[in-house]
């Protein structure tokens, strides 16, 4: 390869013929890969593997996805988190229906536009699908990267050495190796840099304190579940999937004491147009709009 950088050089060498194998590896549809992308932002692979080929079979293309009520794709999100992100790719597909005749637009600004597609996810999908020359930034790449420069980077930095790696042409086969090695080998609290394939260019080699951890992009620790409005609205949105609550057993079904706390949480969840009050009595949202 050679006209590579040497690590990009060593990477590709080492992780091509080790690329995991996920359902969403298997396709080009940007369609698809846009679904995918947007579960993978926050849910991890294995919670992610059983759910993403029946959301597709359910919404194959985006005019599918905005004639199935959002109920429906609710029901199939469950279990995922974040539902809100559900919600966004159906709104994702209204537009791509209205404004680009229902074809996922090959165009940074463009994806960027629509709802729930950040900077990385919509590279992901110029990268993905298309293979065009976009450099993905995930948690596990920008890790990657500011371990190997030996300090913490900023987002903009990590970007620019991320596109400045970037084999042309290979996009697609580097994303994921580069993706996998943080996944595996350069992990997040237990990197493996004794067996490391490209130690040799790494600035920090495990020693010291790691540039990863205040580095734009890494994880900050997850706030806590237990007790949080995240587990109680998750457990109404839970039981909603199997039909109506009533308003006076909201704070029941949320498992709260606090009647004020259950209802202003059922609010965000009206506000967020995933749940919607007819009659009393709170049911996911079925409306399109
Ligand atoms: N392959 C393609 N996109 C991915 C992602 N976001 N996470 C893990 N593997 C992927």
């Amino acid at each position: 390869m050679g006209r590579l950088g040497p690590f990009t050089d060593d990477l590709l060498a080492w992780g091509l013929s080790r690329l995991r194998e996920f359902p969403w590896r298997a396709t080009r549809d940007p369609w698809h890969v846009l679904v995918s992308e947007v579960m993978l932002q926050q849910t991890n692979v294995g919670r992610v593997y059983p759910r993403f080929e029946r959301f597709i079979a359910l919404a194959p293309t985006p005019a599918a996805c905005v004639a199935v009520p959002l109920a429906d794709l609710l029901v199939e999100w469950q279990g995922m988190g974040y539902p809100r992100r559900c919600r966004n790719i159906q709104e994702a597909a209204r537009v791509i229906v209205d404004r680009y005749d229902g074809v996922v637009p090959r165009d940074l600004g463009a994806l960027m536009e629509l709802p729930g597609i950040g900077p990385y996810t919509a590279r992901a999908i110029l990268a993905f699908a298309f293979g065009d020359d976009a450099a993905v930034v995930d948690t596990n790449v920008a890790r990657v990267i500011a371990r190997v420069h030996g300090r913490a980077l900023k987002a903009r930095e990590t970007q620019e050495i991320a596109d400045g790696m970037l084999p042309r042409g290979l996009a697609r086969d580097w994303n994921q190796v580069i993706m996998d090695f943080g996944a595996t080998v350069c992990d997040a609290r237990m990197p493996s840099c004794a067996t490391c394939p490209v130690v040799v260019h790494c600035a920090w080699r495990g020693a010291g304190e790691d540039p990863a951890r205040t580095t734009a992009f890494t994880s900050r620790p997850q706030a806590r579940f237990e007790g949080s409005d995240r587990q109680a609205r998750g457990r109404l949105m839970k039981r909603l999937t199997e039909g109506s609550v009533a308003v006076t057993a909201v704070a029941e079904v949320m498992q709260l004491d606090d009647v004020v706390r259950a209802e202003r949480l059922a609010a965000s969840l009206v506000g967020d147009g995933l749940v919607e009050l007819v009659d009393g009595g709170y049911r996911l949202s079925s409306t399109r709009r």
